[in-house]
């Protein structure tokens, strides 16, 4: 019996896992663009629990499971009973007898470690106040595209130290690459919050510019993620000067690249001019949410084909 198998922080594929993962992700997707049908998961169930909103979540991994063949339902915490106090445990419990596969967008981590402990089948994490691991396999999948391999390479991250920073510098740790953080002094990385092992992925800095400096891959996200929308006004202040313009753009490698999960905020984490200029990869990066999660929900269900 193979054991189960859940994806809810990046550090929990190997980096042999994620090359497999990329390695069926170009093939998915080559097909994909060629019209070529692909049903390797016909007659199985992904449920979708969402307890924040999503355009990109929703739709690449409702897409793309029906894409693979099987079905996708939609849950959101106003339509179920999680909503009203149900134990996740037993929700947990339940569900994954109904379903073959789930993925959860939330507030707190342990809610999705919570599920996992009680559920039969694969969890994937679609976004917790923690960690957001499905957009950064997309990212470095982007990356390997126009770049090649991440390894050896430096990610600067320009802003808070959010779910996507956090899950960027676990990446640093499997593949072997570097991050320089900037952040305002008050939001600085908790290594322990990001799940680090250690600290030797990351540099930080007080000036955004120098993180940039020489930097292979800039990017950045919005000030106030969700959830945390009651710090809206103390954040605008506080992350003024953290804004991706063609300056940093300009200190980075020549052939820079600029990611952004989206959705995007143009004039506060980055300017048009950047984010809509030719260095930008953000729509490819958004459409490999796509052929990554499919190759992900594969390798879940499937294992090595
Ligand atoms: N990047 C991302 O996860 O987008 P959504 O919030 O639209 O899903
Ligand atoms: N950090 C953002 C990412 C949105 C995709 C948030 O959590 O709201």
């Amino acid at each position: 019996m193979t054991t189960l198998k859940h994806f809810l922080q990046l550090k929990d594929f190997s980096a042999d896992e994620i090359a497999y993962v990329f390695e069926r992700t170009k093939i998915i997707k080559d097909r994909f663009k060629r019209y070529e049908r692909y049903h390797p998961l016909s007659d199985r169930t992904l449920l979708m629990i969402f307890e924040k909103a999503s355009t990109r979540t929703r739709l690449s991994f409702e897409a793309g499971m029906q894409q693979l063949g099987g079905a996708a339902i939609y849950l959101n915490t106003r339509d179920s009973q999680l909503g009203r106090g149900e134990p996740v445990g037993d929700a947990a419990q339940v569900m994954s007898r109904m379903c073959d596969i789930v993925m959860i967008r939330t507030f707190e981590q342990s809610m999705v470690e919570n599920f996992a402990a009680n559920s039969r089948v694969p969890v994937i994490n679609g976004l917790t106040n923690e960690y957001h691991p499905c957009q950064i396999l997309a990212d470095i999948y982007t990356f390997f595209e126009q770049r090649g391999s991440i390894k050896g390479r430096t990610v600067a991250w320009i802003g808070d130290s959010n779910n996507v920073c956090n899950t960027w510098l676990q990446a640093a740790e499997v593949l072997d690459f570097t991050v320089h953080v900037s952040t305002p002094p008050e939001y600085r990385v908790e290594p322990e919050r990001a799940g680090l092992y250690g600290t030797d992925c990351f540099e930080e800095f007080d000036d955004p510019m120098q993180a940039c400096k020489g930097a292979d891959l800039v990017t950045t996200d919005v000030w106030t993620s969700m959830g945390f929308e009651a710090e809206n006004a103390e954040r605008r202040e506080a992350f003024a000067d953290w804004c991706v313009d063609a300056d940093m753009m300009r200190v980075a490698a020549p052939d820079a690249l600029f990611m952004h999960c989206l959705p995007a905020h143009r004039g506060e984490e980055v300017t048009a001019e950047v984010i809509d200029g030719p260095q930008s990869v953000v729509w490819d990066e958004a459409e490999n949410r796509l052929h990554v999660q499919k190759a992900l929900l594969e390798y879940l269900l499937l294992g090595r084909v």
